[in-house]
């Protein structure tokens, strides 16, 4: 019914905080812990809660089964392979929960209406918090940065298996690879171990670059890449066009190129993971995904999603010659290479 439609949405926000309230009283690990399905008077003991907070507890819970967090059976709580994910020793997708449910950015979403009154380019993440960049306000805001390098961190964790076993021929034929805009390096740090012949190296502005991963399988490079790019046989940009604006995507983008050609002439590639979006894709979870996402990435950074025809554009924009999309295997993300 129409009004269900609108009362779900209306508190579609519930389904987000019961997801962090998860996260804050660690209901994963203690369901992990407890190795065999998990009666709720355990959960309740084990957080410790106050007995008269136990049936709260269970509708809690109720709801989150409902999402398909946990499942339940007569004998208790189970962990499903979405809440696998939130596992710290796992891949940590709980930094991600953190970091997007952060007070103090959450709450420029309830202005989100006055972007659209106003004439000019500022973001309603610049609005809020008085003209500052998200690059500036995660390195101001030293706990918010930490925060958001962890989800990052988690994302690639999460992806981790899906990119070597989904598309395991990228890496082939190349003997380096620069990983721009790579964060901490969690991802540099598993292509590296999986391929230990490719040469890695992580690239990311110099504050970040100072919290990175320290190992003997990867180089570290502090930079700028609308500058210069350390020259390799590849580029890897995971979720990095994505924050940008078409003409910066296009000015990285001809960096990326550069960086390319001066380390092998005749091959070579850029290899990009971010989301495709196909408002024609069946699987409409999917679809909202990528649309929720867009409009994160317009607030936040005054950029985008894009969808096949933005793509192309801006590859081309950049003076490519070629480049092939492949099918979204890593959640919403689809990984697209691009030929000098
Ligand atoms: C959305 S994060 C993606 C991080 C990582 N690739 C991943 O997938 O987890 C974008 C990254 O771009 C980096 N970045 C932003 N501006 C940059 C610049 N001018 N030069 C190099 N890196 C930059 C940020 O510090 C951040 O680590």
């Amino acid at each position: 019914m129409e009004i269900t439609i609108i009362q779900n949405l209306n508190l579609s926000y519930i389904r987000t905080f019961a997801l962090r309230c998860a996260v804050d009283l660690d209901i994963t690990g203690r369901i992990q812990a407890y190795g065999r399905p998990m009666p709720l008077n355990e959960l309740a003991r084990s957080i410790p809660i106050p007995r008269e907070k136990e049936s709260m507890l269970g509708r809690l819970m109720t709801l989150l089964v409902n999402q398909g967090i946990f499942a339940q059976s007569e004998a208790g709580y189970q962990l499903t392979p979405a809440s696998q994910l939130i596992l710290t020793e796992g891949s940590n997708m709980g930094a991600n929960v953190r970091f997007t449910t952060y007070a103090q950015v959450i709450k420029i979403w309830s202005r989100l209406s006055e972007v659209f009154k106003e004439s000019g380019e500022q973001t309603l993440l610049e609005k809020v918090f008085d003209g500052k960049k998200f690059w500036e306000f995660t390195k101001e805001k030293p706990e918010y940065g930490k925060l958001f390098d962890d989800a990052m961190a988690s994302l690639s964790n999460a992806l981790k298996r899906g990119l070597i076993a989904s598309y395991p021929h990228i890496f082939d034929g190349l003997n380096n690879l620069v990983d721009v805009g790579g964060g901490t390096g969690t991802a540099v740090k598993f292509i590296s171990e999986a391929f230990p012949k490719l040469r890695c190296t992580l690239f990311d502005l110099p504050h970040v670059i100072a919290k990175a991963l320290k190992s003997e399988s990867f180089d570290v490079v502090g930079g700028d890449m609308f500058e210069k790019i350390p020259p390799a046989d590849a580029i890897f940009l995971k979720k990095v066009l994505h924050d940008w604006g078409d003409e910066d995507c296009v000015r990285i983008l001809k960096k990326c190129k550069e960086a390319v050609l001066e380390s092998s002439k005749n091959g070579g590639k850029v290899i990009v993971v971010d989301i495709v979006i196909d408002l024609e894709n069946s699987d409409t979870k999917a679809v909202e995904t990528s649309l929720l996402y867009d409009i994160c990435m317009m607030n936040i950074h005054g950029s985008k999603e894009r969808n096949k025809q933005e793509w192309h554009d801006i590859i081309l924009g950049a003076g490519y010659s070629g480049y092939k999309i492949y099918p979204a295997q890593l959640g919403v993300n689809s990984v697209i290479e691009l030929y000098p």
